[in-house]
């Protein structure tokens, strides 16, 4: 049994930017940092599904907006940092969290045009969102950047090389920014989910298929991991609770990979 954070509210005044928040753990933290008082951008390239979470959000209280950006686009992710400044007057949190898996290939079956689609979502996307974030927070006199990496990001996925060297990518950019701006009252951090039930996990491993009974049978807990157990680490290391946490990176995978 998990217990949630709900009830807290540290996040009052501030303001958390979400990118992937219309589904799966980025959807499950915005309804966290919108639940303990955050005012919430939704980032996502989805319409629908983003205007689902804002929906939830309402529906609880929460404030919240939806703001459509593709995150591999430097225009499209500057105009969104800007228009959550511009609405609710700051950027305090950030959790760069778009992404998705592609095809399991072979490392000489993958083509460069996959490669370069994968890179630029689930890698190219955390530089171009860090790049405009910290400019603000520079300004603004400091603030919490949370990435998604993932198990993939400490080992290597078979059949995912192009995924793994994005998530491994990810970290770096972590080590980077986290030296760079500690003096400046920026923190910079990466959760490293295991397995975790979503829309995009179900994309391949669907509901009483083959496949989700193998792999829920090779993880140690024998569960996947739900996305508001992920979403709990990824607001907490955005919370002044982790004041002196920087630079790292967090498995959150019940064991998976250690
Ligand atoms: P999901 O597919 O359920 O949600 C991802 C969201 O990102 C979707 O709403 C989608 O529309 C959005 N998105 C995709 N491309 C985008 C783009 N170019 N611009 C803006 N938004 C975009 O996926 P899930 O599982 O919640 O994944 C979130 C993150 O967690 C990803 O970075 C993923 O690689 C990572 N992760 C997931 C694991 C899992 O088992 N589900 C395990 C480890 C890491």
């Amino acid at each position: 049994p998990s217990r949630t954070t709900q009830g807290l509210k540290d996040f009052v005044g501030k303001t958390a930017f979400v990118t992937g928040a219309g589904n799966g753990i980025g959807r499950a933290a915005a309804k966290l940092f919108a639940a303990r008082g955050a005012s919430v951008a939704v980032v996502d390239l989805n319409p629908e599904t983003g205007m689902q979470t804002v929906n939830q959000i309402q529906a609880e209280g929460g404030t919240a907006i939806f703001i459509r950006a593709d995150v591999s686009s430097e225009e499209a992710v500057e105009a969104a940092v800007q228009q959550t400044v511009a609405t609710f007057g700051g950027l305090h949190c950030a959790f760069n969290n778009a992404g998705f898996t592609g095809q399991y290939v072979g490392f000489h079956t993958l083509s460069l045009e996959d490669w370069n689609r994968l890179i630029a979502v689930n890698l190219t996307s955390v530089f171009l969102c860090m790049k405009h974030q910290i400019a603000h927070m520079l300004k603004a006199g400091g603030g919490s950047i949370v990435n998604t990496s993932s198990g993939a990001g400490v080992v290597g996925a078979p059949g995912m090389p192009h995924y793994t060297a994005a998530k491994h990518g990810v970290l770096g950019l972590v080590k980077v920014a986290a030296k760079e701006f500690i003096g400046q009252n920026i923190r910079v951090n990466a959760i490293c989910p295991g397995v975790t039930d979503t829309p995009m996990l179900r994309t391949f491993a669907g509901e009483g298929t083959e496949l989700e009974r193998a792999l829920v049978s090779s993880l140690p807990g024998g569960r996947m991991g739900r996305p508001e157990e992920i979403a709990e680490a990824a607001v907490w290391l955005s919370s002044d609770a982790a004041s002196f946490v920087s630079g790292e990176s967090m498995l959150v995978d019940a064991a998976s990979v250690c």
